[in-house]
């Protein structure tokens, strides 16, 4: 519990980049080594070690507590989860001390900081908070394709494919450039609402980008759909312009 006259710490979101750790910031770097406790969720087995491979340079002489993000739907369930993780990192900050809470990619972008923020916030309405951005996956899978992700005109769509075939036809429909995220549960059907677009459309598939173990598929008409990809994989897919190269 915080004392009437002491400050409370401050809440850094911080991005940590996709996964090769000279795509983390200086910002970041810094802050890593300034801020005593380090947050990470363990959403997925990966991620909380992926994240801490990441950075760990930069926190070797303290510990970074895992915060237990459940992959469930029941809302239920999940508040109970979130509030109790928020209380953790209240009760560091209620110490005066300043809390990071490190996220692969970008912290406001499809990221577990989302949900932390919300409810801390709704503990604590003024509680003083700091995102870092971070270098996004899909940023960094475009750059190892170098593939442009929209110029001029084009319109570019992120999307998450845990709604399946349905969120990316509408994509599909609507933008000239698609990012889609989260490909590996209902990769099936979205690899075949890609492949059966018209063939104005290429478009390549990235797992583990950055990372040890990266695979490339420039070739999605080749992908087997029966083969579920792994958790970090993601799918680019643009509208060919026709104009030559
Ligand atoms: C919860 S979202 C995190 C997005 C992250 N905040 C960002 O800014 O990229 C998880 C999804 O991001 C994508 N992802 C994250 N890191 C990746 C990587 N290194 N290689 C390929 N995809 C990755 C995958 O689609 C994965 O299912």
């Amino acid at each position: 519990m915080r004392s009437a006259n002491q400050k409370r710490g401050t809440l850094y979101g911080i991005g940590v980049g996709p996964g090769d750790p000279e795509l983390l910031t200086l910002k970041a770097a810094r802050l890593l080594e300034r801020i005593p406790v380090i947050f990470a969720a363990s959403s997925s087995a990966n991620e909380y070690s992926i994240a801490f491979e990441i950075i760990k340079e930069y926190v070797s002489d303290k510990r970074v507590e895992r915060l237990p993000f459940p992959m469930t739907r029941d809302k239920e369930i999940l508040e109970r989860e979130w509030r109790s993780n928020a209380l953790k990192v209240i009760e560091v900050l209620d110490q005066g001390k300043d809390a990071g809470f490190v996220t692969l990619g970008d912290p406001l972008t499809y990221s577990t900081f989302g949900y932390l923020l919300k409810t801390i916030r709704r503990i604590v309405p003024d509680v003083h908070v700091e995102t870092v951005p971070g270098i996004t996956s899909y940023h960094a899978a475009a750059s190892r394709l170098n593939m442009v992700l929209a110029e001029a005109h084009e319109t570019l769509l992120i999307v998450p494919g845990t709604e399946g075939a349905k969120t990316v036809r509408k994509a599909m429909e609507s933008s000239d450039n698609v990012v889609i995220l989260k490909v590996y549960r209902r990769f099936p059907e979205i690899l075949e609402a890609v492949n059966k677009a018209d063939a104005c459309w290429q478009g390549a598939m990235i797992s583990r980008c950055c990372l040890d173990g990266e695979t490339i598929h420039l070739d999605l008409e080749t992908l087997e759909g029966g083969t579920r990809p792994e958790y970090l994989s993601l799918m680019i897919v643009k509208r060919e312009s026709g104009e030559g190269a």
